[in-house]
């Protein structure tokens, strides 16, 4: 018999983003599902909602459950593969707020007070109103990372500096306490897909926006989402051509088509040489609505059955539960904490 080699073992990637809005926006699918979908045939992905995120700054109870189950919804929709991935919402995994507590241990205050994030948000709301929850957003997220002895971790730029603290609390914990986690890489996405407010194409395009026509939900009716391309802001001069400085309006418009249809920039460009803005506009509209109908559909119909949504998360939770709490247990017993054992040993 001949031994079969053993296939290299897929590295894990991880990722998620908060359920803060009614629905996704197209920013948030091309920046950022979309490649999920993508590396779900590469890796060994874990994806999840970190609801738990979503609570660092003021929220409603009575939407966040709703808010939860839409995102998850639409995810699966936009085709993160509940077979494929490990697929779950943060909070019904307990070991995330457990680990964060560990890690909260061996973070510095400074450490954690240098985290531009935090500064950024306590700069307008004020320092009195942020809660240690907002303070410690950077351990619990480093701590949805390190459960899962995660290799890759796909996030946008704006996380960079919340990977390096990861890094570095993984590294101190082994150096402290054993080698236990993975230290994980950041994989910056790729700048080309970051896309802008359609108002005001010098801010990216997100859920708080001024003004509502800024951004394309997903969950929208496609002819609200038309108009809105329909209506975007555009530059001075008449050409179509792909200069973020001089033309940013037309070049996320651009960036957006090419996004939705593969084709390149490039081509895009020579296909509306000596075409008007408006040309550009009613075409891109249509391929906007083609692209956001089918996917409005899909996660209706998994609204429309929220027992079957539920059962699909209680598998995931139930998937990811059991890498997590392996590391937990590794974690308590290398801190030196007193094992608990059930009373069913006992009697
Ligand atoms: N902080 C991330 C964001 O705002 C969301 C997030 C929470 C996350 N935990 C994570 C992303 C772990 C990647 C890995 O986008």
């Amino acid at each position: 018999m001949t031994l079969q080699p053993t296939p290299a073992a897929k590295k894990r990637i991880l990722s998620g983003a908060k359920p803060t809005a009614d629905s996704l926006h197209l920013g948030n699918y091309i920046g950022a599902v979309r490649n999920w979908v993508d590396m779900q045939a590469e890796y060994d992905a874990v994806f999840f909602i970190p609801d738990l995120h979503a609570i660092t700054v003021d929220f409603d109870p009575s939407e966040l459950a709703k808010r939860t189950r839409i995102v998850a919804a639409q995810y699966i929709a936009a085709g993160i593969d509940p077979d494929k991935s490990i697929f779950f919402v943060q909070s019904h995994v307990p070991e995330h707020a457990q680990l964060a507590w560990a890690l909260n241990c061996i973070t510095g205050f400074g450490e954690a007070s240098r985290m531009t994030q935090f500064k950024d948000k306590t700069q307008k709301s004020g320092a009195d109103t942020a809660t240690l929850g907002l303070f410690a957003y950077p351990t619990l997220m480093a701590a949805d990372i390190l459960l899962y002895r995660t290799d890759l971790v796909p996030v946008g730029e704006d996380q960079r500096q919340h990977l390096e603290l990861t890094r570095n609390l993984a590294q101190r914990f082994n150096t402290k306490f054993g080698d236990t986690f993975t230290v994980p890489e950041a994989t910056i996405l790729k700048e080309s897909a970051k896309i802008y407010d359609l108002q005001n194409p010098s801010a990216k395009m997100s859920k708080t926006g001024e003004s509502p026509n800024g951004a394309i939900q997903l969950l929208e009716d496609p002819k609200i989402a038309a108009k809105r391309i329909k209506s975007a802001v555009t530059d001075a001069g008449t050409e179509i051509r792909f200069d973020p400085e001089e033309k940013p309006g037309v070049s996320n418009l651009l960036t957006i088509y090419s996004s939705l249809t593969g084709k390149p920039v490039a081509d895009l460009e020579a296909e509306y040489e000596g075409k008007m803005y408006g040309h550009l506009k009613v075409d891109l509209a249509e391929v906007v609505v083609d692209f956001v109908t089918p996917l409005r559909n899909r996660t209706n119909e998994l609204m429309a059955d929220p027992a079957e949504l539920d059962r699909l998360l209680a598998l995931g939770a139930e998937r990811a539960r059991e890498i997590a709490s392996v590391t937990m247990a590794q974690v308590y017993e290398r801190m030196g904490f007193l094992p608990s054992h059930s009373l069913a040993g006992v009697r």
